[in-house]
């Protein structure tokens, strides 16, 4: 039987327990962590997400808070935006939702969070650590990826994992992550063989067949056939595609699942688990915070 992995129901616990490190954070310190989020324009889907990680962040004890701004905001309004978020000694993370407008320079915009406020690790030197295999923060769609996995007890440690898709949020840092001699969850969830496909790969087909694990991560709605997979294989698709009025993944799920080991539906998948690791990040960045504000 196909195991389905679970994204919502693990999503759900992880946010349990993180509310009672939240709890005994707050006992201990008297901090609340806090969530910022700077939110540009009024695409619908940036809504819902934005809204979707205010509602965790309280639901887990912590504080949220959203600027608004309009689609219209010039870069150098964003960039004092943020200056006042790394500024303020109550912010503890900060998230600029993405994509930003056409006129903003997104790199330079993510690249003025501090990098100890940084939840999303997109900044270089926390980009770097993840890089020499000593992470300050995990990315958050990575990070839930190898921690479904390790919820379920689904060892990675020499396999073949194929990535489809090169992205700086998902392809590049999942494939980092697991390809590191350790990780956060134990030696068993890194240490695998890890191939990067994208949209220039010739004989991608012939590359994914491959995958003892295939992450899904290319935009893409359905992209991955039965034919493309292996049977036995663990599937993670990242991908969030509306179809109609229906959200579907990267993967054809229904032709897929019969011929997996284990396999992430779309949605409930690896969506929640996303901002389950944005809150476990930022309770992190706060207790980061907090122990360099005591100690200088
Ligand atoms: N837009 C889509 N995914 C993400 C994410 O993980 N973080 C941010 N900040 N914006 C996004």
């Amino acid at each position: 039987m196909t195991i389905v992995l679970d994204g919502r129901a693990t999503s759900a616990t992880i946010r349990e327990e993180l509310r009672e490190q939240v709890a005994a954070f707050r006992e201990r310190t008297g901090v609340q962590p806090k969530l910022a989020a700077v939110l540009v324009g009024d695409d619908p889907a940036s809504q819902v997400y934005v809204g979707n990680k205010q509602k965790a962040s309280e639901a887990a004890g912590m504080a949220g808070g959203v600027d608004r701004l309009p689609e219209s905001v010039s870069e150098q309004e964003l960039v004092d935006r943020v200056g006042a978020l790394n500024d303020d000694p109550s912010v503890h993370g900060i998230l600029v939702q993405l994509p930003l407008p056409r006129q903003i320079d997104s790199s330079r915009i993510l690249d003025l969070v501090h990098p100890l406020k940084d939840v999303d690790c997109f900044h270089p030197e926390n980009v770097g650590l993840l890089c020499q295999g000593r992470p300050r923060y995990l990315p958050c769609t990575p990070f839930g990826m190898q921690t479904l996995l390790a919820r379920y007890d689904l060892p990675i440690a020499d396999k073949h994992v194929v990535v489809l898709g090169r992205s700086d949020i998902v392809g590049k840092p999942i494939g980092l992550m697991l390809l590191q001699r350790d990780s956060r969850l134990g030696a068993s969830f890194a240490n695998a063989t890890v191939t990067i496909c994208h949209s220039r790969t010739p004989n991608l087909a012939e590359m994914t067949r491959q995958a003892d694990v295939l992450i899904a991560a290319i935009g893409k709605a359905k992209f991955v056939t039965r034919e493309m997979v292996k049977e036995g294989a663990i599937v993670l698709d990242v991908g969030i595609n509306r179809v109609g009025d229906k959200l579907v993944g990267d993967v054809d799920y229904d032709a897929v699942a019969p011929i997996c080991r284990a396999i992430t539906p779309v949605p409930k998948g690896v969506g929640p688990m996303t901002i389950a690791m944005l809150m476990h990040n930022t309770l992190q960045a706060a207790e980061l915070i907090t122990a360099k504000g005591s100690s200088s």
